[in-house]
């Protein structure tokens, strides 16, 4: 029988307790790898050790962390070194979402918190990912999840968008000057991700343009802008945003594609991929 394709790997994945890092991280650990994951949920930390890490206990390392938090992320890394020998794959998947507003309604504290989150933290994450990698000889893979909003114009507001794009800068760069080195770096620019929220929602609840409160979901949709009242975004930014993504030409994407899509660009057979931006949203942006 065939080992499974990335044992004795070390992923390290963000935000890893719920949404789409889960899914990444849950099919690396199916793969044969080891997994680190942080997040900075409380709840969803409980979660994920209760239901995946008890099925791995070898293979998990689960920690509290704020990845805007430089201290936490050396922390991160130094764990990551002691349990496991270091890292192989980096995945930088935490992120939230803004509030649909334009530069002109954008409150200051949210977007440099939107890109401390989405953008910064990649960048900080990246820069001991590759020292990590180079002091150990590591052929490594950097994984970044970007969005549709990384290749469009308002699939959210500015914050959100501008991150997203800034993302596909820090992968290109990224790519190019480590190639020689032999450290890959890609972006995903996933569609509209079926987590359990969307998931659970028929489609008229989905077409009628405003997503309902999803209490306690934690997820990018279902932070802290959802409110038992409904969605608190800028309806006018999401307006836009709907005539730009019509909710009936919505194509969900399975988090578990995602994840096989992840493992397949960390694997060998991807070692032509490098510095790449890949749409993944079953053709959302295509038109
Ligand atoms: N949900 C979508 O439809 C969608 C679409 C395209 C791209 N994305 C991107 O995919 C990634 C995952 O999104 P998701 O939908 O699974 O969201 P999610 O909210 O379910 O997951 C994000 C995770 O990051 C964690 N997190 C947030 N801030 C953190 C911080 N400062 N430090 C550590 N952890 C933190 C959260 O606790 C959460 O577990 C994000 O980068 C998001 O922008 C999502």
């Amino acid at each position: 029988m065939s080992r499974p394709p990335h044992t004795h790997k070390v992923a390290l994945i963000t935000g890893a307790c719920g949404g789409l890092g889960r899914s990444i991280a849950e099919n690396f650990l199916l793969e044969g790898a080891n997994v680190v994951v942080c997040d900075i949920n409380d709840k969803l930390i409980a979660d994920f050790k209760e239901k995946v890490s008890s099925a791995y206990p070898e293979c998990t390392l689960v920690l509290k962390a704020d990845v805007t938090d430089d201290a936490a992320l050396d922390d991160i890394f130094e764990q990551a070194e002691k349990r496991f020998g270091g890292v192989d794959f980096v995945v930088n998947n935490a992120g939230v979402m803004d509030r649909f507003d334009p530069a002109g309604s954008m409150e200051r504290s949210l977007w440099d918190r939107v890109i401390a989150i989405n953008l910064t933290a990649p960048a900080m994450v990246t820069q001991r990912a590759v020292n990590m990698m180079l002091k150990h000889g590591t052929k490594g893979s950097i994984v970044n999840i970007s969005s549709v909003a990384g290749v469009r114009g308002f699939a959210n507001g500015a914050a959100y968008t501008a991150s997203k794009h800034g993302l596909l800068g820090l992968t290109k760069n990224t790519g190019a000057f480590y190639k020689s080195k032999g450290i890959r770096c890609n972006a995903i620019m996933a569609g509209e991700l079926a987590l359990p929220l969307l998931k659970n929602m028929s489609r008229k609840v989905l077409t009628s343009g405003v997503l309902p409160c999803a209490g306690g979901m934690q997820t990018n949709v279902a932070n802290q802008y959802l409110t038992d009242q409904g969605p608190n975004f800028n309806m006018e930014g999401y307006g836009v945003h709907s005539q730009a993504f019509p909710m009936e030409h919505l194509v969900m994407v399975e988090t578990e594609k995602i994840a096989k899509f992840v493992s397949y660009l960390c694997s060998d057979a991807a070692n032509i991929i490098n510095g790449a931006t890949l749409t993944a949203d079953g053709g959302w942006t295509a038109n």
